[in-house]
């Protein structure tokens, strides 16, 4: 099987198959980081990132720093000729002459899309508006394969901002090509799953799932409860987004009765949806799962260059 060359702009674009060598040399990496630590020597990794972010950016970067590779780019697009007018296939088609791959984030859907059928190089969708976040869901199911040993068969509660929520999109895509596997989405009924995702899934893959707007109803089932950010930046009007944004707060005594061995994963940045004494319970996983991002990250940057 052979990455090279090849772009991530949809987790679909990748077989099963691609995606378990990804996660196996993940692993591999997480164990034993020095066998990867000069394969990237010479590369160059370009991030143009045209809306806010913390963990993608810097977790790319780290990850190719972390396989002696170097780094350029732009965390604010203002700052850069975006601001004279400059379209993004003209951006693209003089970083690619800067670099050997690109990761794209953009408030617009389909922007990293119409990036890769300009690039020479590799283009990665960092997030693409309300759209996808195929990194994310990389990120989500390393975490689940690593802490559960299995991604098959699992109930998954998806929570909060499923409207807008671009993680959430990818990773319920994602998660419904496994086998067996039942899905609980809790929403307010402003800011349910869209018709064309939902549809999608259960028309492709026959997937199992229940709508609610209460956590309570599901929390004693699931084995995982992925918790999301009410999204702000995508809300037409304050009032609205002031009316949803406590809509879940999750607190220590609603997970009482919860499984042993659920995972509470959160793609971060959390607002208020997770209550900081949830943190030390060893069910909370969101940390450690960022710090997955950087491995699934390493690896796919190393199969998509080919160096690996
Ligand atoms: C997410 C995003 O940007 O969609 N953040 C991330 O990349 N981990 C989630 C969010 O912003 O709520």
């Amino acid at each position: 099987m052979n990455l090279k060359g090849r772009h991530l702009i949809d987790p679909s674009d990748f077989t099963l198959e691609e995606l378990n060598q990804i996660f196996t040399v993940a692993q591999d990496m997480v164990d034993i980081p020095e066998k990867y630590d000069k394969i990237c020597k010479g590369k160059i990794l370009a991030t143009l990132f045209y809306e806010p972010s913390t963990r993608t950016r810097l977790s790319f970067e780290s990850a190719m720093l972390r396989m002696g590779g170097k780094i350029l780019g732009f965390a604010d697009a203002q700052t850069s000729s975006v601001k004279k007018g400059e379209s993004i296939s003209d951006t693209i088609r003089v970083v690619d002459g800067y670099s050997d791959i690109a990761v794209i984030r953009h408030p617009r859907e389909g922007a990293p899309k119409l990036a890769s059928e300009f690039s020479q190089v590799p283009v990665i969708n960092g997030g693409d508006g309300g759209h996808q976040h195929p990194t994310q869901t990389l990120t989500d199911l390393l975490t689940i394969k690593t802490l559960k040993g299995n991604i098959d068969g699992n109930k998954v509660a998806l929570c909060g901002d499923l409207k807008y929520g671009r993680t959430v999109h990818s990773l319920i895509k994602t998660l419904s090509r496994y086998k067996d596997m039942e899905f609980y989405l809790v929403s307010p009924p402003q800011l349910q799953m869209p018709e064309y995702v939902k549809n999608f899934v259960k028309e492709t893959y026959n997937v199992k799932i229940v709508e609610t707007s209460k956590i309570e109803d599901v929390i004693d089932e699931v084995d995982i409860l992925y918790m999301t950010r009410i999204q702000k930046e995508r809300f037409f009007n304050e009032e609205d987004y002031l009316k949803l944004k406590n809509s879940y707060i999750l607190t220590a005594d609603k997970i009482e009765n919860a499984k042993e061995d659920m995972l509470i994963m959160h793609p971060l940045p959390r607002v208020n949806e997770i209550d900081y004494s949830v943190d030390k319970d060893k069910r909370a996983v969101y940390f450690k799962q960022a710090k997955y991002g950087v491995y699934v990250r390493m690896s796919l940057m190393a199969h998509l260059l080919g160096v690996i």
